[in-house]
């Protein structure tokens, strides 16, 4: 599957056919100031909740390329009022899309809009498609619930935060990757902000030291995974 990453928790993944979005926080990262936004083309894009630096950019990239977005019901209807065309809300379940099938798991976070209302559950996404299986956890404190993943699919990667503070830091993630039965992992949420800057050599060592791989693309680079 191909994997662009765009910075911070914002990511593309091409699957059937398809260009799924995540997260988009793109024009208000002072990392990823070399990727330009209209450039980004999306079939979908998926939200994981609804704090601003996993939205920001979501009204202006659904503009310019008519993607659909999906999300938590709650998330989705704001973002329709302010302006996305086409959403597809869910609350935790599972759907078949024309890419594979989408599930939309629980996160141990929170979930408000940007104006301070209700963003429903923080959530994460499980992908299944004819070209590979991944999870994505969204914002997440290492959990129990993580254990039951491996119940919708073998997978072949997976996308988790390493940054701590507001999210599972790198030993967390390692236990993570336990849980869900996965050896590959792409980190991301570090780096973009103080409370997430880690030493990224120490994160190495530490999936090193567990016989994980991680990867770690440069923001703007495209990865086979
Ligand atoms: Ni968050
Ligand atoms: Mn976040």
């Amino acid at each position: 599957m191909q994997f662009t990453y765009y910075g911070h928790s914002c990511f593309a993944v091409n699957v059937g056919g398809k260009k799924l979005l995540f997260d988009p926080f793109i024009s208000a990262n002072s990392l990823a100031q070399h990727i330009d936004i209209q450039s980004i083309r999306a079939d979908y894009i998926l939200v994981s909740h609804g704090h601003g630096d996993h939205i920001a950019d979501v009204v202006a990239i659904a503009d310019n390329t008519g993607a659909t977005v999906i999300g938590a019901f709650e998330v989705v209807n704001w973002l329709a009022n302010k302006g996305v065309k086409k959403t597809h809300g869910m609350n935790f379940g599972s759907y078949g899309f024309d890419f594979g099938r989408l599930s939309f798991v629980p996160a141990w976070h929170s979930s408000s809009m940007p104006d301070g209302s209700y963003g429903g559950n923080p959530g994460g996404f499980v992908v299944v498609s004819a070209d590979g299986n991944f999870y994505y956890s969204g914002d997440t404190a290492l959990m129990m619930d993580m254990q039951l993943i491996p119940h919708y699919a073998q997978l072949d990667f997976a996308v988790l935060p390493i940054g701590g503070n507001f999210t599972m830091d790198a030993t967390d993630a390692v236990k993570a990757a336990g849980f869900i039965k996965c050896d590959k992992i792409v980190g991301v949420h570090y780096n973009t902000f103080p409370p997430v800057v880690v030493d990224v050599n120490k994160v190495k060592d530490i999936f090193k030291m567990a016989d994980k791989e991680l990867v770690l693309p440069a923001i703007g680079e495209q990865v086979d995974l």
